[in-house]
């Protein structure tokens, strides 16, 4: 099928890539949409749903993992790279889906986890079998220190030690998540031709990206020295913050990741194949280099989806991301590693107008921005129902920082699983009401997802948005921010007041307003609380 509408890169120059202007959807893929009852999400049941991520304007779907594994972190434990775990399809169902989405000019990009295998996956299984085993060197392994304990100071992200000791051969493997997570050695030669193999396996399928799971991460320290510790390591600390007591220096952003990536820039690039990495790195400066020409297309900059109602923070970490890599940085505010935006931005209206606001903003920043499921919906995170599923809730006890909340089902209808499925789900939430579903918001014109629409509407409407050089305007305060990019701007005022902004001379009008309430008079914008503007001017 074929829809003739205009796609991202048809408005601007003819060989810009696919992802110029485009604006990806994040489908956590378990909790997308249940087509055979199973209460587990599937690629059938994302193929269904295609059509309502068309009409809202998507550009873009990204699949998390839906490989064969034993699940223990949902699927980001890979046991084999190039199939479909049973339990979310096969590979003729993606086959279809990828078919499907094509023919609605939808791109698929799929998730790639090079930083570490299953503990299932079968060059583990080899490795473990003794020091001489020709898969050994795939993974990283050392002898225990001389106490007998781990080799070095690295802590896991997910709680304890990143080191896990194999009793029979003597050596402990090194998995900077959990022990069911070994990290692959990426000096090892055969590592690098496996994944190059992964890759060409992928876009032969007809992929049209891949997005690269801990992309930070790949290569490690030689010497596997000790990470300098900042703080003390409390008892039943929160994982997080307890990786957050050292400076990662060897175990993470180590300068030859980028030639890892700039080797698969040269397979993926002939085919405008897109790699987009998850770099979990705060530093703008050293973000820049993954995006660099030859390197990654794209990088998620995380800081902007971990952030609570900080818009001073926000907009200064923004500004400075976007100038030190301006086209690099695939903007989020939300994803399943998190709570959902709407929520850490204080919940109720006040959460859905501040996340809509600076995602308005977001269009406007170059890259290739997007949107997790359900964000469109301004939805907070699910209220869980029973045991955590999560691994850093359910194997710490002092964990905050539970991911299950924002991976709980996409609500479709109203009733009891939401739509998401004809039985339990695979993890069980408070259904939502009607309001939050998108049976009810697309019945409703003033609900949140009518304006995301019309906002990635008029994006598509006026490429300058994200094709003309970007030049910052004076803006009134430190909650402000203003923007040109030739034909438009863009003017978010974030404070809790009104605010005067005054653009470049000429006649500006309204193309999309994150609320009602603001005034634009020639070239005067009178901006209400917490709202941004995109304005289109005559003349420029
Ligand atoms: C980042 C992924 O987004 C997260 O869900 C996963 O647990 C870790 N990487 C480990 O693969």
């Amino acid at each position: 099928m074929t829809t003739g509408r205009p796609q991202p890169s048809d408005s601007g120059r003819r060989e810009a890539p696919w992802w110029e202007g485009a604006v990806g959807y994040q489908i956590y893929v378990r909790s997308f949409a249940d087509s055979t009852g199973d209460g587990m999400g599937d690629l059938r049941g994302i193929a269904e749903r295609l059509d309502y991520l068309y009409w809202l304007g998507i550009d873009a779907v990204w699949l998390t993992p839906f490989y064969p594994s034993p699940g223990h972190d949902h699927g980001y434990d890979v046991a084999d790279y190039c199939d479909v775990a049973p339990r979310h399809g096969s590979l003729a169902d993606f086959d279809r889906l990828v078919e499907r989405a094509h023919g609605l000019g939808l791109k698929v990009v799929v998730d790639l986890v090079p930083n570490h295998t299953s503990i299932e996956h079968e060059w583990f299984a080899e490795a473990r079998r003794g020091r001489r085993n020709p898969f050994r060197d795939r993974y990283l392994w050392a002898d225990p220190a001389p106490d007998g304990g781990p080799p070095n100071n690295w802590v896991s992200h997910f709680g304890g030690p990143a080191w896990t000791l194999d009793e029979a051969t003597g050596q402990y493997w090194c998995h900077l998540f959990l022990p069911e997570q070994p990290d692959l050695n990426w000096r090892n030669e055969q590592v690098r031709e496996s994944f190059d193999e992964v890759l060409r396996w992928w876009i032969e399928r007809g992929v049209d990206g891949f997005r690269v799971d801990v992309a930070h991460g790949l290569m490690k320290d030689a010497r596997l020295r000790d990470n300098p510790q900042i703080a003390p390591v409390g008892a039943g600390m929160d994982p997080f913050d307890a990786f957050d007591c050292f400076e990662h220096r060897h175990d993470m952003d180590q300068p030859a990741n980028t030639d890892l990536f700039r080797r698969w820039h040269r397979i993926c690039g002939p085919h405008e194949v897109m790699l987009l990495g998850e770099v979990n790195v705060p530093w703008p400066d050293r973000m820049s280099q993954y995006v660099a020409a030859g390197v990654l297309d794209r990088a998620f900059f995380l800081p902007t989806a971990w952030l609570g109602w900080a818009p001073e923070d926000l907009l200064q970490m923004v500004r400075t991301m976007h100038d030190a890599a301006p086209q690099g940085i695939s903007w989020v505010q939300s994803n399943h590693d998190r709570s959902r935006v709407a929520g850490r931005y204080g919940g109720g209206e006040a959460g859905v107008r501040r996340a809509l606001a600076v995602t308005a903003l977001f269009m406007a920043l170059g890259g290739t921005p997007f949107l997790y499921q359900g964000e469109e919906l301004g939805l907070c995170d699910g209220v869980l129902l029973g045991d955590p599923h999560d691994p850093v809730a359910a194997r710490n006890r002092g964990a905050r920082n539970g991911r299950d909340g924002c991976r709980t089902p996409m609500p479709w209808a109203a009733g009891d699983q939401n739509g998401f499925s004809s039985r339990r789900p695979w993890i069980e939430a408070a259904p939502r009401p009607l309001a939050h579903t998108v049976q009810g918001q697309r019945a409703d014109l003033a609900a949140p997802v009518h304006c995301y629409r019309s906002l990635l509407a008029a994006r598509r409407r006026h490429p300058d948005l994200w094709q003309a050089p970007l030049k910052w305007l004076d803006a009134p305060g430190p909650a402000t921010a203003a923007l040109q990019r030739g034909s438009v701007a863009v003017v978010a005022n974030l404070g809790r007041r009104r605010a005067e902004f005054e653009l470049p001379p000429g006649r500006w009008t309204e193309a999309f307003a994150s609320t009602t309430g603001s005034e634009v008079r020639g070239h005067r914008a009178d901006v209400g609380p917490e709202c941004a503007l995109v304005l289109v001017g005559s003349g420029h």
